[in-house]
């Protein structure tokens, strides 16, 4: 592969004596979309946190383009361009479209002018959030909402973009609108990790892929093998 532009050994996170993440590996190449893919309770929004430093590790380390990430605060992390899509849900409601995006852009010092652009750059992306700027993000629907999210973490120029299972509770349309833009991102050269449990359509958009299964990475290849792989079809596929 690429040379890896995160890089995660024996990762494990513990919530009291649940051991929730349990020594993963994973390495994300430069450029790609990986994606990890798992039952509920499997560990993969722990793992997200994890890397976002917002639970506490009980071992592992994470090099981030080389640098060791594995004990920094969050928002240093967020500084380096490691930038998680927070729940859909968790738009600022009573604060416009336009203000959120603007609010992404906290960590950065660049000028009024750059962020004006990355901001035209997301209503191309989502031309839903242009027409709806100024309306507060409250009243905006799921779908929009989740498109909302994933604008205000571009606001903040990730060179890794974490996303926690942005199709749930989406209907399909607005799904495949949502990983139709992902597809549009990285091919621009952003590198995506995407945790899903709709496995199907992740393996169908990630180079690479790795499922877990209570706290353990069990299988991992390219997303095109594991789709034909068995041990997937029958586990997560249904077949
Ligand atoms: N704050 C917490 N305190 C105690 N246990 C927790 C906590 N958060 C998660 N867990 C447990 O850790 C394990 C992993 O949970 P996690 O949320 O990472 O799974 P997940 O793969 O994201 O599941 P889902 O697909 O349902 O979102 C589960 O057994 C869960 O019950
Ligand atoms: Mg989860």
């Amino acid at each position: 592969m690429n040379e890896p532009l995160l890089s995660v050994r024996g990762l494990a996170v513990n919530y009291g004596h649940v051991e929730a993440v349990r020594g993963i590996d994973l390495d994300l190449a430069a450029g790609e979309i990986t994606t990890l893919v798992g039952a509920n309770g499997a560990g993969k929004s722990t793992t997200l946190m994890a890397l976002s430093g917002l639970v506490k590790k009980a071992a592992g380390r994470v090099l981030f383009d080389g640098r060791d990430i594995s004990g920094a605060a969050p928002h240093r992390i967020v500084g380096d361009g490691l930038v998680q899509v927070a729940e859909g849900r968790a738009t600022l409601t009573t604060l416009s479209v336009r203000e959120n995006l603007e609010l992404g852009a906290y960590t950065r010092r660049d000028g009024a002018a750059a962020r004006a652009r990355d901001i035209d750059r997301v209503y191309s992306l989502f031309p839903r959030l242009a027409e709806r700027a100024a309306q507060l993000a409250g009243s905006l629907s799921g779908g929009e909402q989740q498109m909302l999210a994933i604008g205000r973490a571009l606001m903040a120029r990730p060179r890794l973009l974490l996303l926690d299972e942005p199709s749930m509770g989406l209907a399909p349309i607005i799904v495949q609108d949502i990983f139709r833009t992902l597809k549009a991102i990285n091919a621009e050269g952003l590198t995506i990790f995407l945790v899903e449990q709709n496995v199907k359509q992740a393996l169908k958009l990630a180079q690479r892929a790795y499922v877990l299964e209570s706290g353990r990475v069990v299988l991992q290849g390219s997303g095109t093998d594991l789709l034909g792989d068995p041990r997937v079809q029958a586990a997560y596929l249904g077949h």
